[in-house]
């Protein structure tokens, strides 16, 4: 346990830092990119990282060598990377201390750790030990679903971690999907979202796949019981047709409704789950299992990465940094994850979970109200649809937003036609680099409706091509980045206390359409009323 965890600190750490006083200095001059001959092909060179076949190209952040340095610091006082290895290693990091919580590790690399990690802790290891036994039984079922030759869809319903992670990976991987076989979606409470999951399925081929850790989430239980009925009034017997993953002993750990149950345990959180069943049965399903594999694989290789020390080789660790830079001392409220790779559609909506769930906070791990801003408000798209829908903003709007491009040498199906010389995916490369570059310089007018302002910072996450193997490492990139981020700031990026008030609202009010007649409740009741008059 960490000695932050024994001895309560009672003001937050993060600005009282040497190095935060020493950034706060520097950000009142941050390195001007629109200054004409400031951005050079010498700086775009010379700010190169690489981890794990990725370069994060950061030319166009707002940086100098001087805030590098002081950022690097920030790490170091804040023991970022000590804390990144207890978080690896299984110690207790998802903690408020003198407070109840949930107290626990959040060991999600355990799930990926089977390729030859140096000196793992018995905690990680027990843990991988369990991961790996599900990862056989896995394999295993897969081969006998493809010898039955029976199933052509999967049907998923799970919702935050237990959808957006996965759907995103599926997305992401269509190039390797398997002839014939697909998978659809339902993780709304929405009925319209279950009507169209299951519109056009043939519910003979269809295997049921329910994921929900804690197998109590409202629009998972309601959403499957209305998809076993179907199973049900269609003569099927729904058990031979439903798998769940969940935590031993959940309500959907039950061999009498699920021909298969596959495990996930506390020490994975939700959003953090995608390379544990949650993430493996589908993408097995549909890619094969041995894509699966090579996306942890990568996973893992990027796990090691933010173990290393130094910003040259440890990606996660400087994105964190550059995003703290943007968010504490150059104050930007927000960030754009712009990948342009269409593989890469609802990445940003994953990311979105991972960062505003993991810090959506405003206590520190001490318990302390934060005198800082925590994370900043995610969104995205992909490019270079944007650019003809928000990117007017991006340039010229008011606000400054940060932007994380996400970008591949090379596309990944067969198709990539020369048109007028060049090839589309050299079109979508050059679109990429000309947003970085105009974003960062600007350019001066007379007219003042053409002014582009520049200083607007970004940076490009740049590999080869988008495989299962680098997916795995793109993912546990942003997974770390995200926990260095919460280590700097001392907060618990791996509890969400924020989303309990509206389920609890919401059931009361659940309650009052069910029995108008009972305990009422003032404030809902006004709202049902108001609706009942339409
Ligand atoms: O409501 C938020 C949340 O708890 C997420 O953190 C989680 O990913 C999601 O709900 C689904 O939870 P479960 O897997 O337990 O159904």
């Amino acid at each position: 346990m960490t000695m932050l965890k024994e001895k309560r600190i009672t003001k937050p750490l993060f600005i009282h830092y040497h190095a935060y006083k020493k950034l706060q200095e520097l950000a009142k001059h941050p390195f001007d990119l629109a200054k004409p001959g400031n951005l050079t092909p010498e700086r775009l060179n010379k700010y190169v990282s690489e981890s794990c076949g990725y370069k994060l190209l950061y030319g166009t952040e707002r940086i100098n060598d001087e805030v590098m340095i002081a950022l690097q610091s920030l790490a170091l006082e804040s023991q970022a990377m000590q804390k990144m290895q207890q978080m690896q290693a299984g110690e207790i990091v998802n903690y408020i201390q003198g407070h109840p919580s949930e107290n626990r590790p959040a060991l999600h690399t355990a799930t990926r750790d089977f390729f030859d990690s140096p000196n793992p802790s018995k905690a990680a290891m027990e843990a991988a030990k369990l991961a790996k036994a599900e990862i056989d039984k896995l394999k295993k079922f897969i081969a006998d679903i493809d010898k039955e030759n029976k199933f052509n869809t999967l049907i998923m319903i799970g919702i935050g971690g237990s959808d957006l992670g996965p759907k995103a990976h599926y997305l992401a991987l269509q190039y390797l999907h398997k002839k014939g076989r697909s998978a659809r979606f339902i993780s709304n409470i929405d009925p319209d979202d279950v009507a169209i999951a299951l519109d056009g399925v043939d519910l003979k081929k269809a295997l049921v796949l329910v994921i929900s850790k804690t197998g109590t989430t409202l629009e998972t239980v309601t959403d499957e019981a209305i998809v076993r009925a179907r199973f049900k009034s269609a003569g099927l017997n729904d058990a031979e047709h439903f798998i769940s993953v969940t935590m031993p002993g959940s309500p959907l750990d039950d061999p009498k409704k699920y021909r298969k149950t596959f495990y996930m345990w506390d020490w994975i959180g939700g959003r953090y789950s995608t390379t544990s069943m949650v993430g493996g049965v589908l993408l097995s399903f549909t890619c094969g299992f041995d894509a699966f594999w090579e996306l942890l694989k990568g996973a893992n290789a990027m796990d090691k990465a933010a173990l290393k020390n130094g910003i040259d080789k440890n990606l996660p660790l400087l994105a964190a940094l550059l995003g703290i830079w943007n968010r504490n001392f150059l104050n930007h409220h927000t960030l754009a994850i712009i990948p342009y790779s269409q593989a890469l559609i609802r990445f940003p909506a994953h990311i979105q979970q991972l960062d505003m769930e993991s810090h959506g906070k405003r206590i520190d791990q001490q318990g302390n109200s934060v005198d800082f801003d925590t994370g900043p408000i995610i969104w995205g798209e992909v490019g270079t649809s944007s650019q003809h829908s928000f990117f007017q903003l991006l340039h010229q709007g008011t606000t400054t937003v940060p932007i994380e491009f996400i970008a591949y040498k090379e596309n990944q199906w067969p198709l990539n036609d020369d048109v007028h010389g060049t090839t589309s995916q050299q079109k979508l490369l050059a679109n990429l680099f000309a947003q970085s570059l105009g974003l960062a310089t600007g350019q001066p007018s007379d007219n003042p409706n053409k002014v582009f302002p520049g200083n607007r910072p970004s940076h490009i996450v740049l590999g080869k091509k988008l495989t299962p193997y680098s997916l795995g490492a793109l993912l546990a990139f942003f997974e770390h980045k995200i926990a260095f981020q919460g280590f700097i700031w001392d907060i618990n990026s791996f509890d969400q206390e924020g989303v309990q008030l509206g389920k609890v609202l919401a059931n009361k009010i659940i309650s009052r359409f069910a029995k108008p007649n009972e305990t009422p409740y003032p404030l809902g009741d006004t709202l049902i009323n108001q609706l009942n008059s339409l």
